[in-house]
């Protein structure tokens, strides 16, 4: 008997059809960004969600995440078109025994409120695999966007994998406040190397150095480049994690030592450019140092997306990585939060609370 209700109580857990048809909000594209997203880039529309079916989850977004590759990606999409993105939701609904109801998801559902999905399904061409957060407490479910999400495997593998740094070597970091870069120079100092960061203000540099354990931060916008590598990479740079492009790049790329490595992981400093900047030519460093440059998108490592998390998950319990959270706050401020993720306001992982 104690085994029939204990059946009974799940399966109501799994699925009330008391739910009844459920509204989604979404944020539709209906004009591509020049320079800056605005909002009225978008429109928000209602749509009903159909019937949930055998298999599948009902989820509720808590925390949408902006990222820079929103900018950058929606020029190849045709429009209007639903806005991509991350989210962290609670499964509100299910028809899955291994999602029960109450649980979070980390998914690539885009900037919406209510998603109908099987979990199992591949994930589309391009787009993130759907993960069952572990129980994160005391932390907040919201780092399954930020460490223990696609910026926390992107630091792992980028430099682990492209640059392959080796104890006592020199890691130079630009975009190095924000949610990757931050994390970079976490694992380069884990990994026994000298850390240097770029960001984009002073209090910014202060929380990598007095915080974060960076050995050197410097403001990009007041430093002279090219001295702060001289004063704090002496014998040159090693390893560079390249967010942001641009001229600073060609900068530390010149400043290198043979055979170095550099992780091309974006360009945020041209995302909101109509025309491309020219810089600095790179290929006599390339060459002459016999640099190796690779470019890579954080889904290659899809097959070993539970090992980054993980590794990210021990290091946060062991307390060797630390993070912050810009937190915006309410669906209808979406676009306000990527513009000023775009601009800097935040430091560490920027993530719109829905509610
Ligand atoms: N390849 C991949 O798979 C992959 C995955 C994730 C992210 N990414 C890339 O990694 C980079 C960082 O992403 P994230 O998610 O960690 O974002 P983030 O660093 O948390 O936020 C963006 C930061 O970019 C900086 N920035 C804005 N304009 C800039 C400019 N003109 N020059 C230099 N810095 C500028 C701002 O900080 P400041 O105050 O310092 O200017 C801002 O806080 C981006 O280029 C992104 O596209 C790539």
């Amino acid at each position: 008997m104690a085994k029939l209700y204990k059946a009974m109580f799940n399966s109501m857990r799994l699925y009330s059809s008391n739910i009844g048809k459920v509204k989604s909000q979404k944020y539709v594209l209906t004009k591509y960004f020049q320079g800056e997203p605005k909002k009225s880039d978008f429109k928000i529309i209602e749509e009903e969600l159909p019937e949930l079916q055998d298999g599948e989850i009902l989820t509720e977004a808590e925390y949408l995440s902006v990222d820079p590759y929103m900018r950058a990606y929606m020029i190849g999409y045709k429009l209007p078109t639903d806005m991509i993105g991350g989210q962290v939701a609670k499964i509100i609904a299910s028809r899955h025994d291994k999602f029960p109801v109450g649980k979070y998801v980390a998914g690539s559902f885009g900037w919406r409120t209510h998603t109908i999905c099987n979990p199992e399904a591949p994930p589309r061409l391009g787009f993130l695999p759907l993960t069952l957060l572990p129980d994160l407490s005391p932390h907040c479910v919201s780092l399954g966007l930020g460490i223990l999400g696609m910026p926390g495997n992107t630091s792992y593998f980028g430099l682990k994998e492209i640059c392959k740094p080796k104890p006592g070597e020199t890691i130079a970091i630009t975009g190095a406040a924000g949610a990757v870069g931050s994390h970079v120079g976490q694992i380069g100092k884990i990994m026994g190397c000298r850390v240097i960061g770029f960001a984009g203000t002073d209090e910014k540099c202060d929380y990598l150095t007095k915080e974060l354990g960076f050995d050197y931060a410097f403001n990009y916008k007041t430093t002279n480049i090219k001295s702060a590598l001289r004063e704090a990479a002496p014998d040159r740079v090693d390893c560079y994690f390249d967010n942001v492009g641009g001229e600073i790049s060609s900068t530390i790329m010149s400043h290198m030592n043979h055979y170095g490595r550099v992780a091309v992981c974006g360009s945020i400093s041209s995302y909101n450019d109509a025309t491309l900047p020219k810089v600095t030519i790179l290929q006599p460093a390339i060459v002459f140092k016999e640099l190796k440059v690779e470019g890579f998108l954080v889904n290659r490592w899809f097959n070993r997306w539970e090992e980054g998390i993980n590794a990210n998950l021990d290091w946060l319990k062991d307390g060797k990585l630390k993070y912050q959270e810009k937190v915006y706050h309410g669906f209808d401020n979406m676009v306000d939060a990527l513009v000023g993720m775009l601009r800097g306001e935040n430091t560490g992982k920027a993530v719109v609370k829905v509610k």
